[in-house]
This record gives structure tokens, C-alpha cells and sequence, in this order.
């Protein structure tokens, strides 16, 4: 049985929370394999609302096994009060999560660090992290020499390796004229962190060996993605980016299985575009229609509340997502936020340098450079959040998601007019928007 995984084709923020938990229904085990807290993922029941960072948005539903592996960095206070707070709901997250000794660890010094690197750096170099520490730790991961496991907060050496990092960090934050790093005290650090330790311990295991005995079992399995293809380190905007592989491309590594059992990826995009924080975005519009989509969309983020910055849709840009992700069928969300709106532009190619590109150029500086060509669709003006089936979509709606299926070059699979689970349409496999629009004449 080959996992299903759900991935962003944007910068983040694309409602990959609801579609994983729509997915969720009869999977065994639902996985997050990168990014830490600085993902913040909604999930909407009924009037309950419940907004997870690291935790696996298939914690909500009972049977299921949620795995936290190797490719996410854990911030302990943090997963330590999302778990109470869903505890104090009434989930029982120990009995339904483990958590692999692999992830790394942010620590005090890696926020302390993000805060720094980010203040060095001003003006259009600044990359806007979320300040959760997620560079910082992921650097000394690639390091090494001063990275921290789940699985080392209970060895016997962990204090000791807490006073040489301490050490050391200080001495570097200071000579960067940090003047926060006096608040690293290690042996504060090293009470604190084996109360945490003591928490975490009885989900801490070796999440590799549970997912490949569960492939040899059969067992379904879904993967669930944080923030989004165009953000990841490799293959994204870089250095506008995230520090982890938030495409498809990371689901193999910061999981442990092989990718070649991935065939089953869902690619979730908005019906139009939205980024936080620094990094070039061809389509943004600073101007009353980036304002409307904000507030119609309620563009605001789950992890820092900032406003995000909004746009028309980019099927170059997530094209090249679908591609790179290996995206076998689409979810479209935010297909309401649009409702009130005459004419929606859609950017179809870009100009670089006088030339008609339809590829997404590697290098930031020829990103901030091109001009999007756009072509106008037709609006629909009509509320849609009651759709429950195409039956139930203005022709003018299907027209439009019909587009950027073709543009983007990926069935269409799911329509999302709505917060809520119930509000989203399927487009069943033998079924094609096409026929369908024929159909209905
Ligand atoms: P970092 O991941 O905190 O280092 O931030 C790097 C960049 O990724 C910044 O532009 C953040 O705004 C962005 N980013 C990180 N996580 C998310 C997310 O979950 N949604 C949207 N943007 C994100």
C-alpha cells in the first residue's frame, strides 16, 4: 500500500491542516517529517478549532498512530504545551504519538541565534524567519559538533554536553554583540531540560523501525507536509527559504522511507498566493487587491500573526511545485475567498529580460527581477461556502479551477470553499472537469 503524502506547492499556509485531516479517515499512521514550530497548521471541527505546530493533524482522530521522525527539530516547552492543551481537551496524545530520538532539538541558544542573524541582516537581505529558532538548530545539525537529539536529553552525558555548547554559544553570540546571550545559564538550562526529557519520554522512540514494519505490514500510512515547496532549502527561493526540504523531496529523508513507496502525492495550493516574511513573490500585489484577499482570506499567521502578503495565483510557480514534488492530484483551497471579485488574474508566464519564460528561474535576483504575464478570468460573484458538490458551483467557478488545472498540469482532486472538514468538494478519479462541464452543458 504506497503512503500518501500531502504537500505545499506555495510558500506555506495552503490549509494542508484540513486536507490532512479529511485524508486522515482510515489511515493507520499520519507522519511529519520536517520544519518544527515554526509551521502552524489549522484544523477546523465543527465550532472546535485546534491550532498544532508540531503535532501531526492526525492526532485528532482516534486509531491513529502519529509519528514526529528524524527531519523535524522539536522546540520542547512548545510540543510540551500543545500536548497539554489537546490533553486538556481530551486526547489522550501519549497513547496516540511517538516521537523519534532522531529530531533534533532547538534549544534556548538557537531562538537566541535566530534573533541575532536576524537583526545582522536588514533592508531586502532579511529573510523574516519566525524567530522560532528553526535555522539555527538545523545549522548545527549539518555541524554536528553542537547539535542535540530527543534521544540525547536522556543520556548520561547530557548535562556535560550542555555546559561546553552554553560555553561556547555564549562566546559566539557575544562576539556578535548579542547582548541576550548573558540569560544562557546552563545549568538552569539543564534542570529545565530534564523535566522536558521526563515529559517527552515515554512517546521518545525509534519512529524508522515503526514505518518500515508498517510498510511490510501494509499498513496506510499519510504523510503530512509543513510549509511549502517554494520555501524548501534546496529547491526553493533560497535564501528565502526554510531550513529543511519542504517539497515532496523531503518526505523520503525526514521520514526514513524510500521514495520510491511515494507515489501518491497531494499537491494543496490556494487559488491564489500568499508569503510571510522576506523573498521575492513575482505576483504580490501591494495594492487593494493583495488588501481584499487578506481580508477575505483572513491572511494573518497561525505561528507569528503577521499579515501575510497576498497575490494572484502563480501556475508557473506551482507547476514547477507539482513537478518537483512528483504531485499526483491537486487540492485547491480558499476557492470562496475569491467570490466577490469581477475578474481574478492568473500569472501564466513570466518576462525576463524582454524574453517569454514559462520556467521558475533558480536565482533569487532573476526572481525579483521578471514580470508576471497574466491572463484575466471571469469571477463569479457568487457565495460558494455552501458547495458541496460541483452540482452545487456556479459554471463560472469550475471554468476558473478548471484553468489552473491545466496550467499546472495535475488532476484536480479536491475543492476546498471553506474552513470546515464538510467544506470541500471531490472530484471523483474517473471523473474529469471537463466531462463534467459537458455534462451539466
Ligand atoms: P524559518 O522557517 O522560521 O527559518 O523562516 C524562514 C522563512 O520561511 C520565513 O519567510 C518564514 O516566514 C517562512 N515560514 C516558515 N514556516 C512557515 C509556515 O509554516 N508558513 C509560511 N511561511 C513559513
Amino acid at each position: 500500500m504506497p503512503g500518501k503524502c500531502v504537500i505545499g506547492l506555495q510558500w506555506g499556509d495552503e490549509a494542508k491542516g484540513k486536507l490532512v485531516d479529511i485524508l486522515t479517515e482510515g489511515k493507520d499512521l499520519v507522519v511529519r517529517y520536517q520544519g518544527g514550530a515554526n509551521a502552524g497548521h489549522t484544523v477546523v471541527i465543527g465550532d472546535d478549532v485546534y491550532k498544532l505546530h508540531h503535532i501531526p493533524s492526525g492526532i485528532l482522530n482516534e486509531g491513529v498512530l502519529n509519528l514526529i521522525t528524524a527531519g523535524v527539530v522539536i522546540n520542547p516547552p512548545t510540543i510540551i504545551e500543545e500536548i497539554k492543551s489537546l490533553e486538556a481537551r481530551g486526547i489522550d496524545v501519549a497513547a496516540r504519538m511517538k516521537i523519534s530520538g532522531r529530531a533534533h532539538v532547538v534549544m534556548p541558544w538557537h531562538v537566541l541565534e535566530d534573533k541575532m542573524w536576524n537583526r545582522l541582516v536588514s533592508g531586502e537581505d532579511n529573510i523574516g524567519t519566525t524567530l522560532r529558532g528553526i535555522g539555527p538548530c538545523y545549522a548545527d545539525k549539518i555541524g554536528r559538533s553542537f547539535a542535540i537529539r530527543i534521544g540525547d536529553l536522556i543520556q548520561d552525558d547530557f548535562a556535560d554536553r550542555v555546559r561546553k555548547i552554553v560555553e561556547v554559544k555564549k562566546r559566539v553570540l557575544t562576539a556578535a554583540g548579542d547582548e541576550d546571550s548573558g540569560s544562557l545559564d546552563a545549568e538552569a538550562i539543564i534542570a529545565e531540560y530534564a523535566k522536558y526529557a521526563e515529559a517527552l519520554r515515554p512517546m521518545v522512540t525509534d519512529t524508522n523501525r515503526i514505518l518500515l514494519d508498517a510498510i511490510d505490514d501494509d499498513k496506510e500510512i499519510l504523510f503530512e507536509g509543513a510549509q511549502g515547496s517554494l520555501l524548501d532549502i534546496d529547491h526553493g527561493t533560497f535564501p528565502f527559504v526554510t531550513s529543511s526540504n519542504s517539497s515532496g523531496l523531503g518526505i523520503s529523508t525526514g521520514s526514513g522511507v524510500p521514495g520510491n513507496w511515494l507515489t501518491n502525492v497531494v499537491g494543496v495550493m490556494k487559488t491564489y498566493a500568499t508569503r510571510v516574511g522576506g523573498g521575492p513573490f513575482p505576483t504580490e500585489q501591494e495594492n487593494e487587491h493583495g488588501q481584499h484577499i487578506r481580508d477575505e482570506g483572513n491572511e494573518y499567521g497561525t505561528t507569528t500573526g503577521r499579515p501575510r502578503r497576498c497575490g494572484w495565483f502563480d501556475a508557473v510557480a506551482a507547476r514547477y511545485s507539482a513537478r518537483l514534488g512528483g504531485v499526483t492530484s491537486i487540492a485547491i483551497t480558499m476557492l470562496d475567498v475569491l467570490s466577490k471579485l469581477p475578474e481574478i488574474q492568473v500569472c501564466v508566464a513570466y518576462e525576463l529580460d524582454g524574453q517569454r519564460i514559462d520556467y521558475f528561474p533558480a536565482h533569487v535576483n532573476d526572481l525579483r527581477r521578471l514580470k508576471p504575464i497574466y491572463e484575466t478570468l471571469p469571477g463569479w460573484q457568487q457565495d460558494v461556502t455552501g458547495a458541496r458538490s460541483l452540482d452545487d458551483l456556479p459554471v463560472v467557478a469550475i471554468e476558473y479551477v478548471k484553468s489552473i488545472e491545466a496550467l499546472v498540469g495535475r488532476r484536480v482532486e479536491f475543492i476546498s470553499v471553506g474552513p470546515d472538514r464538510a467544506q470541500t468538494i471531490t472530484v471523483s478519479e474517473g471523473q474529469t472537469l471537463e466531462s463534467y462541464l459537458a455534462a451539466r452543458g
